[in-house]
């Protein structure tokens, strides 16, 4: 079988294929874990520090063999199963089937084992960085005082990966001729220490004698009013939400302070989504698409509004995943107007049809509608005006400072 890992994982597999994770030669099991999580080693008594896992959803056995693809298809490694738990966790070591030779600054990279060859034993010190480097000097004099070459090590995972690259090359300009400029595409792990420790067997695996950790980057998210938002409404048929969502468009665009991109369930099912019936999957696959439309709007700093049924939690807070992913802010907005309500207006008369049977798995008739208990605002239209629930959503986003 074949199957796309997500973006962490990618990168953990990137590292597993090119040596910088050695000893380590697949993706860890529970026994392993538990050994990195209790003791710092693996089960066999190998020192290493941090988790480097693999979830497949699939139904997958020992000694199946499984190509993982990259997210457009191509495929990167053979992983050949040797333990399966029913949470997804696949063990299994990796087998290379191809160079990912692309992304920003691929010509850049190297493997352990080229950088290594081109330091032909000299002694190396590694600086790992993930935010712009601001002390040259300790560098140069520590670098100097061990007699070692200087090895500039970005951690260039993600969204600020390129950035982090480009202060390397930029400090690279600074540093004494000879400096090595390698990006590692290597995903921060969650505790500080861990994450530290793994830099370090990283830097090893490079070649490094010596490592320094950068500095973290101070994180400064831009200020709300330009950062990307979506406000995503979410509740029953005939509960309001399309008419509040058009209200506040509207509203957006009369202040004119931010790019609207409006996807309102009835439209995207008329082209985007055009095709699609209401099972849960295809439910499902509707939010989803929603959801990366509204992320790429939203990754340039855009605002969107979407306003789907979108029934199911789980696919909820996988847009919310998807949007807060590309540093951008996730509103959940729940029409909360109950059934009853919605099927005493019935503006489309589709209630009506539904309990007539002629609509099969109808939402809130024949069909689940799981309540959100995450929304950031629930809003009640049986005894609320339009104007009034527009106040309240724009209320909010003023409160929060992405309209100003
Ligand atoms: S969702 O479940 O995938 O989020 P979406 O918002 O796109 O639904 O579409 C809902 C709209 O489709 C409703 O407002 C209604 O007009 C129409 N519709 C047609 N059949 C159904 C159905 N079986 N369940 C709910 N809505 C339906």
């Amino acid at each position: 079988m074949e199957w796309t890992p997500d973006a962490r994982e990618l990168a953990d597999l990137e590292l597993l294929l090119s040596g910088a994770f050695e000893p380590l030669t697949g993706f860890l099991g529970h026994d392993d874990l538990h050994a990195v999580h209790e003791r710092g080693t693996l089960t066999d008594g190998t020192p290493w520090p941090a988790p480097v896992t693999l979830r497949l959803p699939a139904d997958v056995s020992p000694g199946d063999e499984v190509t993982l693809l990259d997210p457009e298809g191509l495929p990167l490694a053979a992983l050949t199963v040797t333990a399966h738990e029913p949470d997804g966790l696949t063990s299994g070591p990796v087998k290379g089937l191809g160079e990912p030779e692309h992304g920003p600054f691929a010509r850049l990279r190297r493997t352990p084992a080229q950088v290594r060859a081109e330091l032909g034993g000299r002694p190396a010190l590694a600086v790992t960085l993930r935010g712009p480097l601001d002390d040259l000097s300790e560098i140069t004099a520590t670098a100097k005082e061990l007699g070692a070459v200087i090895m500039l090590l970005p951690l260039s995972y993600g969204e600020p990966g390129p950035a982090v690259v480009r202060a390397a090359l930029r400090a690279k300009e600074q540093l004494p001729e000879g400096t090595i400029v390698v990006p590692v595409p290597l995903a921060p792990r969650e505790e500080p220490e861990i994450d530290l420790e793994l830099r370090e067997h990283v830097a090893t695996a490079y070649g490094a004698t010596e490592h320094l950790a950068g500095p973290d980057p101070v994180h400064i998210p831009g200020p709300p009013h330009r950062r990307g938002l979506v406000v995503f409404f979410t509740g029953l048929s005939g509960s309001g939400k399309s008419t509040i969502a058009r209200g506040l468009r509207d509203a957006l665009l009369e202040i004119g302070t931010r790019t609207v991109t409006y996807l309102d369930g009835d439209v995207v099912r008329h082209l985007l989504s055009k095709g699609l019936t209401f099972s849960k999957a295809d439910r499902d696959l509707n939010i989803r698409r929603i959801g990366f439309v509204a992320a790429e709007a939203a990754r340039h700093g855009g605002l969107a509004i979407c306003a789907p049924i979108a029934p199911y939690a789980a696919t909820r807070e996988e847009v919310r995943e998807m949007v807060e992913s590309v540093g951008a802010d996730f509103l959940l907005v729940h029409v909360a107007t109950p059934l009853e309500e919605c099927e005493r207006r019935d503006r489309k008369g589709l209630y009506a049809k539904a309990r007539a049977g002629l609509i099969p798995e109808f939402t809130g008739v024949s069909d689940p509608y799981e309540e959100p208990d995450d929304a950031d605002l629930v809003i009640d239209t049986t005894h609320l005006s339009i104007d009034a629930a527009v106040a309240q959503v724009l209320g909010t986003l003023r409160s929060g400072g992405w309209v100003r």
